[in-house]
């Protein structure tokens, strides 16, 4: 890796940082995490890497979702297990409708950092810095609380490695097993279509386990264990830099705050810091691409950030808006197949539909969302490439945030139950819904 280094990022432009007022206070709370031990393990990394090969060949799909922002205020065990809970149904819908071993990524245990359009906010005239996350400053519309504060560095960390152990007892220690099928079905998600599909589904899996059990077969480890994943936006540099370790087996260097970390829309610059920074740690990395993304720079941030063109390490995510993709997308797609680039491509259907209610609140429309997944599909199955995999921004609460689906949410329904520190998310019963919609495109999509 050509002179790259820890630091190397540091002589590059990095946006969407804050200032800090007490800069030394920085430098100690990174000298703090930098003796912390490691939230995933390298090898961890690299097996996520060999799954994700499975994706860009085709073999396999990818599933990636979770909250916009994780907050120090909705820390809870139960929101941890509900949103695992509704990644599970997603991804057993995935792999029984589609017949598709489902790769599964939370963004969850460190998704804390948020780029934002503008750096101020004015509510009745009164300006005040943007909240970037709970890793930065609070989101209370008060001038100490957006003072940026390194502490939360060390709050954010705590948070995530108690996450993390949560997830890896859930998916290793019983919660995940398929004989559990059934109660992961919430309540309120019983009363709707998804949730009755589902629990056809469910019934459907119960038969084959004790079928399968009766011919001597049930009590293999892949059916009482899945593999779960974590991935963040790798925004806030000085965080991501003091969990990077070099691996003892490999001697590379991972970024051990995730197994997979995503370059936003807003910092994919090829001469800026955050590509500079990722292109030197061996993770898997996720690159968003909006609808300016230029053909030729994904081709560069190609080179630069997979110069080995390793299958699985790269993951284009794809976030043009419905009624961009089909326009947006298919050169893109051409300049990667014309280089011969390895990526895995999935569909990030939430950040191009934001809309502001009538109300005020920011909202998404479930149709918008739909739609942009299937002309995700389609654009693909033209152009001969593999849609290989979708990034949701969900929860497994009972939220009102994204307008339609079954339960009918309305813009005059948002207020009812709002509670996201940023982009609104699909609540349980919106995320099976698409879950059902796109095993039915993926069924088609690998026939
Ligand atoms: N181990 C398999 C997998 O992760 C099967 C499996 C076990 C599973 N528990 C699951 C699949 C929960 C989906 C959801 O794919
Ligand atoms: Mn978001």
């Amino acid at each position: 890796m050509s002179n790259w280094n820890l630091e190397s990022w540091r002589t590059k432009t990095a946006l969407q940082q804050p200032v800090y007022p007490n800069a030394e206070h920085l430098v100690q709370v990174e000298k703090t995490l930098e003796k912390m031990p490691p939230l995933v393990f390298a090898g961890e990394a690299r097996q996520l890497k060999q799954a994700l090969s499975k994706v860009a060949k085709g073999e396999s799909f990818l599933l990636q979702g979770g909250d916009c922002a994780e907050s120090f205020a909705e820390f809870h065990a139960n929101n941890i297990r509900d949103t695992f809970k509704v990644m599970l149904q997603m991804a057993v819908v995935l792999t029984y409708a589609g017949k598709c071993p489902v790769v599964k990524v939370g963004r969850m245990a460190g998704q804390f950092a948020k780029p934002r359009s503008a750096g101020t906010e004015t509510i009745n005239g009164v300006e005040l810095p943007s909240y970037r996350g709970d890793i930065i400053n609070g989101i209370e519309f008060d001038s100490s609380a957006r003072i940026p504060d390194p502490e939360r560095l060390i709050k954010v960390y705590n948070q995530s490695a108690s996450t993390m152990n949560l997830l890896r007892a859930f998916a290793q220690g019983g919660y995940a097993d398929l004989h559990q099928v059934h109660k992961w079905n919430n309540d309120f998600l019983q009363a709707s279509p998804a949730g009755e599909k589902y629990q056809g589904i469910a019934d459907k899996i119960d038969d084959a386990l004790q079928f399968m059990e009766a011919c001597g077969i049930g009590n293999v480890s892949q059916l009482h264990e899945t593999e779960f994943y974590t991935s963040h936006e790798a925004l806030l540099l000085p965080y991501e830099q003091a969990l990077t370790r070099q691996d003892s087996l490999s001697g590379d260097w991972y970024d051990c705050s995730a197994h997979m970390l995503w370059i936003g829309d807003r910092t994919r610059q090829l001469d800026g810091a955050h590509v500079e920074f990722l292109r030197g740690v061996q993770n898997p990395i996720g690159v968003k691409a909006g609808p300016t993304m230029d053909p030729e720079d994904l081709l560069r941030l190609c080179d630069t950030l997979n110069p080995k063109n390793e299958a699985g390490r790269l993951n284009i995510i794809v976030r043009m808006g419905a009624d961009k993709v089909e326009e947006g997308m298919p050169k893109l797609i051409q300049a990667i197949q014309r280089e011969g680039k390895q990526v895995v491509w999935s569909s990030d259907p939430m950040h191009g539909n934001t809309v502001k209610a009538s109300s005020g609140y920011k909202t998404r429309h479930v149709d918008h969302v739909l739609r942009e997944v299937q002309q995700f599909f389609q654009v693909h199955k033209a152009e001969g490439s593999y849609a290989g995999g979708v990034h949701f921004e969900m929860t497994g609460q009972n939220v009102t945030e994204c307008v339609g689906g079954a339960f009918q949410v309305s813009e005059s329904d948002l207020g009812d139950r709002y509670h996201t520190h940023c982009d609104p998310r699909l609540n349980a019963d919106q995320s099976l819904e698409l879950a059902f919609m796109i095993s039915e495109t993926l069924k088609k999509a690998r026939a």
